[in-house]
C-alpha cells in the first residue's frame, strides 16, 4: 500500500510542473502513449544502443577532459598522467576508446537494418537524411578526437586526412594550411581540434539526434513485416497492431543493453588495445613530426 498523503503530494507538484511545463503531455506523447510495432525484432535495439553509447562517450569524455592537456608539449604526458595517476582514470579512457568503436559498430548495424527494411523510404526520408548527416558529423568528431592523445599514429593519420584537402584543385594547398591553423600539424591543430572535439561537434550530434527523433515519432517506425500500424485502429484511436512504447520496448530494450554491456565490459576489462587494432601500439610513441610509424612509411623504405 502507498502512502495517499505522499501520492497526493507527487500529483499536486505534477500538476504544478504540468502548469508551467509539458512534462507529462511529452513523456506520453514519446513513451507511455508512443505506439510502435508489436514486431521489433533484433535490429531496433541499435537505435537504443547509439543512444546509450553517446551517453557513454559524452560522460567519459566530460571526465576525460579534466584530466587532459591540450597542447603539443603535455597532451602525450597527460594521457599517460591520466592513466597512471589519476584515480580511475585508465577505467575511463578505456571505456572512451573502447566506447567510440562500439559507437561506430552499432551505427553500422543500425544503418543496415536501414537498408534491409527500406525505413530510408517515404515517409522517413528526413529520418534518413538526419541519420546520415549524424554518421558524417560523428567521422569528423572521432577523427579529430584520434589527434588528442598526440601519439605517432595521432599524428599521422591526421598528416594523411588533412593532406586530403590539398588535393582539390587550386584552393587545396591553402584549405589545408586554414584546416591546420599552421604549416604543418602542430599544437594549434591540436587546440582547434579539442575545442571542435569536447564542445562543438557534440552540440551539433546531440542536435541532430534530437531531429532524428522528433522526425521518426512524428511518422512512426518501420518493422520488419512494412506494416503501417496506423492503418487499422480502435474507437479510442489506438493502432491495434501497436503497443505502447514503454513499458513494453524500455524493458525489451534493456535485454540488448545487458548483451551489448556484457561484450563491452570484457573489451575494457581484457582486450581494451584489442592487440594493437583497437589502440595501435605506435600510438605509445609521442608524436614526432621528423618520423613516419615503421609501417606506414611508403613502400620499400
Ligand atoms: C548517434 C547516432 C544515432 C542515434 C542515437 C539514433 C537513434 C535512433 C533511435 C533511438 C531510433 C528508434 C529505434 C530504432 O528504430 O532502432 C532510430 C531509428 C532510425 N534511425 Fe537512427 N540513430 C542514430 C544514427 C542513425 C544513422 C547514422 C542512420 C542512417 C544513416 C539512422 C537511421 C535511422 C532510421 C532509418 C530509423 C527508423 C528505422 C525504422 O523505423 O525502421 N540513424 N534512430
Amino acid at each position: 500500500m502507498g502512502n495517499p498523503n505522499k501520492a497526493k503530494a507527487e500529483k499536486g507538484l505534477m500538476r504544478w510542473v504540468d502548469d508551467r511545463f509539458p512534462a507529462t503531455q511529452m513523456w506520453q506523447e514519446h513513451l507511455s502513449k508512443y505506439y510502435a510495432p508489436k514486431n521489433f525484432n533484433f535490429w531496433y535495439f541499435f537505435g537504443s544502443l547509439a543512444l546509450l553509447a553517446l551517453v557513454n562517450q559524452i560522460l567519459t569524455g566530460v571526465w576525460l577532459t579534466m584530466s587532459f592537456n591540450p597542447s603539443a608539449e603535455g597532451a602525450f604526458d597527460s594521457v599517460e598522467y591520466i592513466m597512471r595517476d589519476v584515480e580511475w582514470g585508465w577505467l575511463i579512457r578505456y571505456m572512451h576508446t573502447t566506447g567510440a568503436s562500439a559507437f561506430f559498430l552499432v551505427v553500422y548495424l543500425h544503418m543496415f537494418r536501414g537498408l534491409l527494411y527500406g525505413s530510408y523510404k517515404a515517409p522517413r526520408e528526413l529520418v534518413w537524411v538526419f541519420g546520415m548527416t549524424i554518421y558524417l558529423v560523428l567521422m569528423a568528431e572521432a577523427f579529430m578526437g584520434y589527434l588528442l592523445p598526440w601519439g605517432q599514429m595521432s599524428y599521422w593519420g591526421a598528416q594523411v586526412i588533412i593532406s586530403l584537402f590539398s588535393a582539390i584543385p587550386a584552393i587545396g594547398p591553402d584549405l589545408a594550411q586554414w584546416v591546420r591553423g599552421d604549416f604543418l600539424i602542430s599544437g594549434i591543430t591540436l587546440n582547434r581540434f579539442f575545442a571542435l572535439h569536447v564542445v562543438a561537434l557534440p552540440i551539433v550530434i546531440l542536435a541532430l539526434v534530437v531531429l532524428h527523433i522528433i522526425a521518426l515519432h512524428e511518422v512512426g517506425s518501420n518493422n520488419p513485416d512494412g506494416i503501417d500500424i496506423k492503418q487499422k485502429k480502435d474507437e479510442a484511436g489506438v493502432p491495434l497492431d501497436g503497443i505502447p512504447f514503454h513499458p513494453y520496448y524500455t524493458v525489451k530494450d534493456l535485454v540488448g543493453v545487458a548483451v551489448f554491456l556484457f561484450v563491452f565490459c570484457v573489451v575494457v576489462f581484457y582486450f581494451p588495445e584489442g592487440g594493437g587494432y583497437f589502440i595501435e601500439r605506435p600510438n605509445f610513441d609521442q608524436a614526432n613530426p621528423l618520423q613516419t610509424p615503421d609501417h606506414i612509411a611508403p613502400f620499400g623504405i
